[in-house]
């Protein structure tokens, strides 16, 4: 027997949203953001503020972010509870160093914003299908490779773009192959609002 029909069909997908916040940043926030005090993090700089958002000088970054944010909770997400940040921190990658992989505990949405001139090559976010341990690596031949069988998917970053994904998405960031630093700003969401259902005694308000 020769089986040549035949239907795939998705069960699910995995969103990743990107816009442009070009007209939110000014050339004094950018330089302002860069002068942040960082931190070693693994192998990149963390800003010591990780409430970047609430300092008064990125007001207008802050109101962008949250119209971001709201259009994703309602088109993306299809919901009316309101997405909110709760931490928000600034990020430099030195020539040769790259982001480890992870995911963003306590948080249901993540973002990244390219805030400052990209370098060339821009270092591709790479997310990651697999969130534990893989027991088994069974990869798909290169020219089978789909959106069903990959067990990896790049994003190349835009500068004064915004990224948002779910945070339980594992990613990492190629290291920065350029000779210029490369900075971002990366921040975490959580839910506002009436979850379940009283009756139900599912009822919980945030
Ligand atoms: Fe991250």
């Amino acid at each position: 027997m020769s089986l040549t029909q035949f239907d795939v069909q998705p069960l699910f997908a995995v969103p990743y949203f990107r816009a442009s916040l070009a007209d939110a940043i000014s050339k004094e926030q950018v330089e302002y953001i860069k002068s942040f005090k960082m931190l070693p993090n693994k192998q990149n700089l963390i800003s010591e503020n990780l409430s970047i958002f609430e300092d008064p000088k990125l007001a207008s970054i802050k109101k962008a972010v949250q119209e971001a944010l709201d259009v994703y909770a309602k088109e993306v997400m299809g919901i009316s509870q309101k997405l909110y940040v709760t931490q928000s921190w600034s990020l430099i990658n030195q020539p040769n160093i790259g982001m480890h992989t992870h995911s963003h505990s306590n948080s249901i949405v993540s973002g990244s914003l390219y805030y400052a001139e990209l370098p060339s090559p821009a270092s591709r976010m790479i997310f990651d299908r697999h969130t534990t341990y893989r027991q088994l690596v069974i990869n798909p031949a290169q020219d089978k490779q789909n959106i069903y069988n990959t067990p990896l998917n790049v994003v190349t970053p835009k500068t004064h773009e915004i990224l948002l994904f779910p945070s339980d998405l594992t990613h990492q960031v190629e290291p920065n192959m350029s000779d210029k630093p490369r900075y971002s700003i990366a921040f975490n969401c959580f839910i506002k609002g009436k979850l379940g259902d009283f009756r139900d005694v599912s009822h919980l308000v945030l």
